[in-house]
């Protein structure tokens, strides 16, 4: 078990696009289970291998139906709408309104390179998109409708 560094925003590594896998190898193996433990130990739902510094198309989700491990995901298909908060390992302490689809299909390889297809609703489907994303180099943070809200404040007011 080892747990990464996670990059925060402001660190240019965040806005580069990732590189395929073409082959899974033990150094690739250890990366995913080092970004499993690191997602939860941070208590995230997701967790891209750019957040972790290494510009490799890997995803890792849980949003609570179990791990879901990603690499080279493409979205092949989306449907309706959903609007809610949004936040981000990277972008501690903070939270923002994103719309994003309320059903998304995509299609991946999974730890055996073998082509899975995926389908999710409503956290899931926001969890493939943001996820997904961050290897194309971009935050939630440059979707976000209105403020950026800090989430410590909230909880001082409780
Ligand atoms: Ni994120």
């Amino acid at each position: 078990m080892a747990i990464r560094a996670v990059r925060e925003i402001g660190d240019e590594i965040l806005k580069k696009r990732s590189k395929a896998v073409t082959k899974m190898t033990l150094r690739t193996k250890i990366l995913i289970e080092d970004m499993f433990d690191t997602m939860y130990e941070q208590m995230g739902v997701g967790l891209a291998a750019p957040q972790v510094g290494i510009l490799k198309r890997i995803v890792t989700i849980d949003v609570g139906d179990g791990p879901i491990l990603l690499i080279n995901p493409e979205i092949v298909e989306v449907s309706g709408e959903q609007t809610g908060e949004e936040a981000c390992l990277s972008v501690p302490g903070k939270c923002g309104v994103v719309t994003r689809p309320d059903y998304v299909k995509v299609k991946a390889l999974d730890q055996d390179m073998q082509e899975i297809v995926l389908e999710g609703e409503g956290l899931l489907a926001r969890a493939f998109c943001h996820e997904i994303d961050h290897l194309d180099g971009q935050l939630y943070v440059e979707l976000v409708e209105g403020e950026l809200r800090d989430t410590r404040a909230e909880e001082e007011e409780e």
